[in-house]
């Protein structure tokens, strides 16, 4: 028979509460759009957390919270990552930039920005940011940018609404890019 009233037997210790374990706290030192943050943050608080709770940056969306839907995308170094698969120690020193630091100064949207408005590149507008970071990095690259490389860009991130469309549109114009033009086959017994 199990005996539960030894305090140290394995079967009491499972019916314990779980112990709550003191976290350690740490001072960090990011810059956020521009502007260098300070904070004292636990060692388990999320970037996203961070951003949206302790910033107020909620531009930045939480979606599937384990790095599949990319609506929690942010440029880390200016670079993509997914902020919910991240800790907020882990950029102590670092930059970070938000769909909030994309429009200039004076409100005057980013050109990606600009290319999903007059291509209709959002609907409810949920995986908008993750959208606009992504592809603000791609176009930000000192490289060529090649369609298939939009392609692999718009493969990390979900929208529900859009079909990928406009987006892709949206993007491929923001980006310069023009889609080849198909050349019909010739009819049979044409030529
Ligand atoms: Fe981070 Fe989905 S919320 S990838
Ligand atoms: Fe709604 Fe993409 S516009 S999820």
């Amino acid at each position: 028979m199990t005996d539960t009233t030894n305090p140290t037997s394995p079967a009491r210790r499972a019916l314990a509460p779980p112990v709550a374990e003191p976290t350690a706290r740490h001072e960090i030192a990011v810059e956020i759009n521009g502007e260098t943050i300070e904070a004292e943050v636990e060692s388990r608080l999320l970037l996203t957390d961070f951003l949206r709770d302790r910033v107020r940056l909620t531009g930045t969306h939480i979606g599937c919270e384990q790095g599949s839907c990319g609506a929690c995308t942010v440029l880390l170094d200016d670079l993509p990552v997914r902020s919910c698969l991240m800790l907020a120690p882990q950029v102590d020193g670092r930059s970070i930039r938000t769909v909030e630091g994309l429009a200039a100064p004076d409100a005057a949207l980013s050109p990606m920005q600009q290319a999903f408005c007059d291509h209709h590149g959002l609907q409810c507008g949920f995986c908008t940011p993750g959208f606009l970071m992504t592809l603000t990095s791609l176009a930000e690259r000192e490289t060529p940018v090649t369609l298939d490389d939009l392609d692999h860009h718009l493969d990390s991130s979900f929208c529900r609404c859009t079909g990928y469309v406009n987006i892709r549109a949206a993007a491929r114009h923001a980006l310069g890019l023009v889609e080849p033009q198909l050349v019909p086959e010739p009819m049979q017994g044409e030529g």
